[in-house]
């Protein structure tokens, strides 16, 4: 994993700026419909009345570090009481006012805890203490999108069709929230034990008032990120679209369309669209991938009067059948090697450190919201 066409991305390096019908599916489409309305409900309800816990460090053994990230790290603990492995993802207090992740970090908690869906990662509970921020998750075993993809080096059309399905729905769900994700990538993608997809990382995902509201914040990836987000003129949920099209490519690929050493140079190219799929791409995975990458958008398929319908009747995901896959009731492509519940195999192996244990509170009011 030590060269750099194998090296995880990182986020865009300053955090600037302040903070209809599917024709075809009629029955279909009222189903979906319904389900969201009720779905809706129930976000609704968990957003006005949060949750408080009781929750401490000490009711948990930690074991491993499965990841690192920017802010602080994800370990595998164990529940004392009841036995039962967990992912915790530590956020150090002082790291995240430094690096200005403050607002960040309040909504990812908050939108964690409301959601609820097959596809992204589930909220146990969450606690904070002097110095950190913890959200404890559900472990998802199998492992990174990222670590799968790197190793096979691309994915067959049928395999990419199965993940990027999956992301797709999830992404429907958030959007009928008014949630808008901005951090899709293989490397906030985990596969479970029975080889689904789980999206990780809610770090950037925020909730806009309404379908109208707009985000300011160049955040994200720089492979992965919209024009519009570059040019900081305002952006909303379509730029979800846009970094879905980027994840058929690189799935199908195996790199990125858009790269360069240099972040300009990446940029100059996302603004002319300027990239090639590779010949063996079929025809329809380069018209899907056409129409998602769109500077324009007006033109951008999921951002049409048929939002996310162009992209889920388009002819490459002709035969996907969608309830099934909701369902988990589709045989996934690859199941990870796990022995038991508290197999780490499909991790990397991290350096372990001690934690932050500050003797007084830090940052008291500006995490009252956690
Ligand atoms: N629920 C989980 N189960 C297993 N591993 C997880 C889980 N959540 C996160 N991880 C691992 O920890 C890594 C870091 O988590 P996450 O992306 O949430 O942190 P982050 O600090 O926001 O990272 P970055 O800022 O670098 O994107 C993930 O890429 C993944 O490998
Ligand atoms: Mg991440």
């Amino acid at each position: 994993m030590g060269n750099a066409a194998s090296a995880k991305r990182q986020h865009h390096q300053e955090q600037l700026g302040t903070t209809g019908t599917d024709a075809g599916a009629a029955g279909d489409h009222d189903h979906v419909q319904g389900f969201l309305a009720e779905a809706k409900a129930e976000f609704e309800e968990k957003w006005s009345f949060p949750v408080r816990t009781t929750t401490r460090l000490g009711d948990y053994d930690r074991i491993k570090t499965l990841g690192t990230g920017s802010y602080g790290r994800v370990m595998l603990v164990r529940h004392k009481e009841t036995g039962s492995m967990r992912a915790m993802k530590i956020l150090e207090k002082k790291k995240v006012v430094r690096l200005k992740q403050v607002e960040h970090t309040l909504n990812e908690k908050k939108v964690l805890s409301c959601v609820s869906f097959p596809f992204l990662v589930n909220l146990d509970t969450f606690f904070k203490d002097n110095s950190n921020l913890y959200l404890v998750l559900e472990f998802v075993q199998g492992g990174e999108m990222f670590t799968h993809l790197r190793k096979c080096r691309r994915f067959h059309e049928p395999q990419s069709r199965f993940y990027s399905a999956q992301v797709l729905l999830a992404f429907e769900y958030l959007h009928s929230l008014n949630v808008v994700y901005r951090d899709l990538k293989p490397e906030n993608l985990l596969i479970d034990n029975q080889g689904y997809v789980k999206i990780t990382d809610f770090g950037f995902a925020k909730r806009v008032t309404g379908s109208t509201g707009r985000l300011y914040t160049l955040c994200g990836t720089p492979e992965y990120l919209a024009p519009e987000i570059i040019q900081q003129r305002g952006y909303s949920k379509a730029v979800d679209w846009w970094a879905f099209g980027i994840l058929l490519y690189e799935f199908s690929a195996g790199y990125a369309p858009f790269r360069a050493d240099d972040q300009m140079e990446i940029y100059k190219q996302i603004f002319a669209e300027a990239y090639k799929c590779p010949s063996h791409f079929t025809h329809d995975l380069k018209d899907l991938i056409k129409n998602i990458l769109k500077t324009d958008l007006t033109r951008r398929y999921g951002n049409l009067k048929n939002g996310v319908g162009d992209i889920k009747h388009h002819r490459w995901f002709a035969g996907t059948d969608w309830l099934a896959l909701y369902e988990k009731k589709l045989p996934a492509p690859l199941i990870p090697h796990v022995k038991n519940a508290d197999d780490t195999s499909q991790f990397e192996d991290y350096p372990e450190g001690a934690l932050a244990g500050a003797e007084q509170d830090e940052y008291t009011d500006i995490f009252a919201d956690f």
